[in-house]
């Protein structure tokens, strides 16, 4: 844990150049806010939203009206964040939440939606990062509104002609602190309303995984 926390701590200020955004990993935050289908006027939630990477793809989708409520757990990460924000003008749109998800308070979160509760959920290549996915996952989806949306993007080994690059995978998300075997978009497809309507999408010979879907009832609080 602490290596993590330095891994997002020190080098928050190199990670949009050295973590491969713009050859591999920013095909997977598209293809995921594509399949989430934000609404103009929703409110999201970017769950380990590192130095905000999703924002203007979100925000592009809500319009002024609606909002993007970032939380992340390394206060330099999201130093990196607050900068893209003010370079921006995004100030009214989006909310940055230190927190760790795994112990956050969901009542914290929905008091910043006057109280209905955010209509979406997106996470990239985050839940992968946290040993304690599960709890987080839960924590954050019980901010959600009931029949609110999810996105989780995620990593996988890369399969089929593109298994040759599993070594370049398993190097980037050691690098990253990532467990590569961990799948945690599982977390949305059991909780979808319906398992039959989940949508997904797969880059980068399918070391990027995009999954979408309705979330059932609000969870307890
Ligand atoms: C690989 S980065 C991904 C950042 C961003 N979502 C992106 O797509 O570029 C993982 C992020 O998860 C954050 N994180 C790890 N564990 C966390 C936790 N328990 N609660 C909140 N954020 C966490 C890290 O601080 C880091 O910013």
């Amino acid at each position: 844990m602490a290596t993590l926390m330095r891994r997002y701590g020190a080098g928050a200020r190199w990670y949009d150049v050295l973590s491969g955004e713009k050859w591999v990993y920013r095909a997977g935050r598209e293809a995921g806010i594509r399949l989430l289908r934000p609404r103009r006027g929703d409110t999201v939630i970017d769950l380990g939203c590192g130095t905000g990477l999703n924002f203007s793809g979100l925000l592009a989708a809500v319009g002024p009206e609606g909002r993007v409520i970032g939380i992340d757990r390394s206060v330099d990460m999201l130093a990196v964040a607050r900068r893209r924000v003010e370079a921006m003008g995004w100030h009214d749109c989006v909310r940055l939440v230190p927190a760790d998800a795994a112990t956050l308070d969901p009542g914290d979160v929905v008091a910043l939606t006057g109280g209905r509760g955010a209509d979406a959920v997106f996470s990239t290549y985050a839940l992968s990062v946290m040993p304690a996915r599960e709890e987080a996952w839960r924590r954050v989806r019980a901010a959600v509104r009931p029949g609110g949306r999810a996105g989780i993007v995620d990593m996988q080994r890369p399969h089929g002609r593109w298994r040759a690059l599993e070594p370049l995978a398993l190097l980037a998300c050691a690098t990253g602190g990532a467990d590569i075997d961990a799948h945690p978009w599982r977390l949305l497809e059991r909780d979808a309303v319906d398992p039959g309507a989940v949508e997904r999408a797969e880059r980068k010979g399918g070391h990027l995984v995009a999954v979408a879907a309705d979330l059932g009832a609000a969870i307890t609080r």
